[in-house]
This record gives C-alpha cells, structure tokens and sequence, in this order.
C-alpha cells in the first residue's frame, strides 16, 4: 500500500520569518495519516529542519549537484543537503529544466548522487503546452521517465511527480481524465522498467496548480498518490486544507 504524500515546493520564497508557518503547519497535523513534506530554498533548510524536529514534517531540497564535493561556485552538494536535515530532493523541475537548462541526462546523475547521500528522489516530469497540443505528452513524458530516473532508485528512493508545465503556477489545471491518462501510464512505465512490486509501490504526485478548492477531486484520480504544491504550500492554511484532503482521500493502491 502506497503512503500518501504531500508535499511543498517554496521555490526561490521564504525568509527566517516565514518559518511561524511551519511551526502553524506543524501544530496542526501533529499526527498526520500522510507524509508531509516542505522543500523551502537551501538558506532554509537547517532552520526549516530544526524547527521540523520532533514532528511528522519532513524537509527537503530543490536540486542538488551531481559532484560530491568541488569546485562549483554557488552549488550545493546532495550531501551538504542531508548534513543540513533534508531527506528528499526535488530533481529536474521545470523550472531548472527551463532557467539551467537541465538535461535528463544531467537529473539522472544528481538523481545517483543524492541516492549516495541517503536522499529520497522527487522525479519530475511533464509537457510543455505546445508538446500537449500536438498530442506528445506521452511520448515526452516517456522519455523523460527513461533518462531522468537510474536504474538503481527503489520505491522508498523515488517518488515521481507529473507536473504539466502550463499548469504551473497559471491556475490551469489538466482535466482529470487527462491526469489520470498520464498517472496511468507513468505506473505502466514504471512496473515494466522496474517490475510489478516496485513499480506499483512507488509514489505518483501531480504538481501543477493544486489548490484548497481542487485538491479533493484530484487526490481522487487513481495512482494520484499526493501533490507537489507550489504558491498553496506558503500558507500553511492552504497546505493544511490541502493535507487534510489528502488524509479523506481513498486509499491508492
Ligand atoms: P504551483 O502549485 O504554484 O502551480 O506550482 C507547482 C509546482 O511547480 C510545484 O513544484
């Protein structure tokens, strides 16, 4: 049986301030039914972490470099993230797709390197609009799933979030057939690389515009396991109502 995940992306949001909404969140899922999740910018993590302690809520990062150790100014290493408190990694967002121009290839070996640091992988994946409209979302997500993710992740190293990018942030959401066709074929994808255990025990987020009013009907769609949630995880109000729709959600899996 699948655990249900939810989980925030702060992206380039949030100073020591900002952390009370942890401390909130925190109070008010004290035991939660899911795994919570916030990935707050790397200046936050040690902070987030230890205000975290001793509670359900896990932290994690939003990249990592592929090197263990160097000389890559402004970088952040998968170790450095864990010795700070994280237990994920987000890899191979949209956003580092689109601003450093990130390769499968290039998730692939930050993907190795956080596996060596202990870390839990967050995959994502996902079709830009245009790649929807001439009908490629499979084809694109396919390709993604195949040279972003190493053969050696397991289902408590990997969760994989499907996160189209014109939902991003814009309040557009795909219908839910349309998730479902794609969460769908991403489980395929993964218990014929993977086999059938572990690629049916492996988490599947959908990212993209997940908010209070909409997360109930999401979390609904099969092989929907849990949400990677931007501009809703900053409040912990929203990440809150969306958490608890998550917990009165059926059982995936
Ligand atoms: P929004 O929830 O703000 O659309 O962002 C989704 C996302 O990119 C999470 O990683």
């Amino acid at each position: 049986m699948r655990r249900k995940l939810a989980a925030g992306n702060w992206k380039m949001n949030g100073l020591r301030a900002n952390l009370t909404e942890v401390t909130a969140l925190t109070t008010a899922h004290s035991a939660p039914g899911v795994d919570i999740l916030l990935c707050p910018p790397a200046t936050l993590l040690a902070p987030m972490a230890a205000a975290a302690e001793g509670t359900a809520l896990a932290v994690g990062g939003q990249d990592c470099h592929a090197a263990a150790a160097g000389a890559h100014t402004g970088d952040v290493s998968a170790s450095m993230l864990a010795d700070a408190g994280a237990s994920y990694v987000i890899l191979g967002h949209s956003e580092r797709r689109a601003d450093h121009g990130e390769q499968n290839e290039d998730i692939c070996a930050k993907a190795k390197a956080a596996l060596a640091a202990g870390l839990t992988c967050v995959i994502c994946v996902g079709e830009s609009e245009a790649e929807r409209d001439a009908a490629q979302t499979l084809d694109i997500i396919g390709e993604q799933l195949s040279g972003s993710i190493p053969d050696d992740l397991t289902a408590e190293t990997l969760v994989v979030a499907y996160e189209p990018i014109w939902a991003i942030g814009t309040g557009r959401t795909p219908t839910l057939e349309q998730i479902g066709e794609v969460h769908d074929f991403i489980r395929a994808r993964l218990q014929s690389r993977f086999g059938e255990a572990t690629g049916a025990a492996t988490r599947i987020l959908y990212g993209g515009s997940v908010k209070p009013g909409n997360a109930a009907e999401i979390f609904a769609v099969p092989n929907v396991d849990g949400a990677l949630v931007g501009g809703a995880s900053l409040k912990a109000t929203d990440f809150s109502a969306i958490i608890s729709a998550l917990e009165a959600a059926p059982q995936q899996g």
